[in-house]
C-alpha cells in the first residue's frame, strides 16, 4: 500500500498497482453509502445508476440496515462467530461492531476478492482483536475453509453466523455458486444461519438490469441476477427464519426503520437457520 503520500492518511488505503481509472462495485457501494473511500472512477458510476435508478443509495442503505438486523437477529440466537462472504469496504457499521456491541467476545472473519476491499479492512482491522480479514474468492470454498485466519480464529465445532449479503449477485452463471453455498452450509452445525441478501430483476419498480450492464461495462465485474426462486435455493435444507424471503427493508423493520422500502430495494433478502435433522 501506498503509505505517507501528500494526501497523508487519506490516501493510505490506495494499494499500490491500483488503476484508479477503474471503479470497483466495493468502493461504488462504499460511495453510496457515505463512505469515504472511492475514487472519481466509482463516483462516476455511481452517479450514472442514480440516472437509471434514483433511489440507488436508498437501496444501498436498506441493504446495510438489513445486514445489521440479521447480525443482531444471529447474535439474539446465541451465535458468537461470524463468516463475511463478500465483506467490501468495512466503512460503515461492520460486523465486529455490531456484534462486539451485544458481546465483545465475538470473532469475525472477513473475506472479499477486491484489492480495495482488503487493503482498506486490514489498515482498519489492524489490532483489532478477535478479526481477521482473508483474501479469496468466495466461490471457491476450500480457500476461504482452510484459510490459516479462518481456522485459527473460527470453530466449526459451535454455531456460526455465515453472511452473503449484497455479494452472491456477483458470482456469474457459470460459476457454482450453489455448490459452493452447499459447502458452506454443510461445514458448519446445527444453531448456524446464513443471511443472503442478493439483486433480482424480479421488481418492475427497479432497472436492475440496466444497472448491472452499466456497471459490468465500465468496470468488467462479474454480475448475476436471480429470481427469489434461485436465491431460496442458496439456502438449501436451512429453513428460512420469519418473515422468509423478503426485500432487504421488510426483513424484520425496527424502531430505526423510518419509512419506504419494498419492491424499489431491487433484491431479495433472508436468513436461514440450520435445524437439528432427526
Ligand atoms: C456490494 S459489496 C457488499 C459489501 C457488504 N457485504 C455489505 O453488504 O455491506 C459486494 C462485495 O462482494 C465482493 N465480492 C464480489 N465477488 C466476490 C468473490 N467471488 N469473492 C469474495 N468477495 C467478492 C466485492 O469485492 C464487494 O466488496
Amino acid at each position: 500500500m501506498k503509505q505517507g503520500s501528500s494526501m497523508a492518511g487519506e490516501r493510505r488505503w490506495i494499494p499500490e498497482n491500483l488503476d484508479p481509472a477503474r471503479p470497483s462495485p466495493a468502493r461504488i457501494y462504499d460511495y453510496a453509502l457515505g463512505g469515504g473511500h472511492n475514487l472519481a472512477s466509482d463516483r462516476a458510476v455511481f452517479e450514472q445508476l442514480e440516472k437509471i435508478q434514483p433511489n440507488t443509495r436508498q437501496m444501498a442503505w436498506s441493504n446495510r440496515a438489513f445486514m445489521r438486523r440479521a447480525v443482531v437477529f444471529m447474535v439474539d440466537s446465541g451465535i458468537r462467530q461470524f463468516l463475511d462472504l463478500g465483506s467490501g469496504i468495512p466503512t460503515v457499521g461492520n460486523v465486529h461492531e455490531i456484534a462486539g456491541k451485544a458481546d465483545p467476545a465475538c470473532r469475525v472473519v472477513y473475506v472479499d476478492v477486491e484489492e480495495m476491499a482488503i487493503a482498506h479492512s486490514r489498515l482498519l482491522l489492524d489490532g483489532v482483536p478477535n478479526t481477521a480479514v482473508v483474501e479469496a474468492d468466495f466461490a471457491r470454498p476450500g480457500d476461504v475453509l482452510d484459510h490459516p485466519e479462518t481456522r485459527r480464529l473460527l470453530d466449526f465445532g459451535v454455531p456460526l453466523g455465515l453472511l452473503a449479503v449484497a455479494s452472491a449477485h456477483h458470482i456469474p452463471a457459470e460459476v457454482d455458486v450453489y455448490g459452493a453455498f452447499d459447502r458452506y452450509r454443510e461445514v458448519v452445525v446445527p444453531g448456524s444461519a446464513l443471511a443472503i441478501s442478493h439483486m433480482t430483476a424480479d421488481f418492475e419498480r427497479v432497472q436492475a438490469k440496466q444497472m448491472v450492464e452499466t456497471v459490468q461495462a465500465i468496470a468488467h465485474n462479474p454480475a448475476c441476477l436471480r429470481t427469489r426462486s434461485e436465491i431460496t435455493d442458496l439456502f438449501g435444507d436451512f429453513e428460512l427464519a420469519e418473515p422468509g424471503l423478503v426485500p432487504p427493508s421488510k426483513w424484520r423493520p425496527d424502531i430505526s426503520h423510518t419509512s419506504g422500502g419494498g419492491e424499489e430495494d431491487g433484491m431479495w433478502a433472508g436468513v436461514g437457520v440450520k435445524v437439528r435433522r432427526p
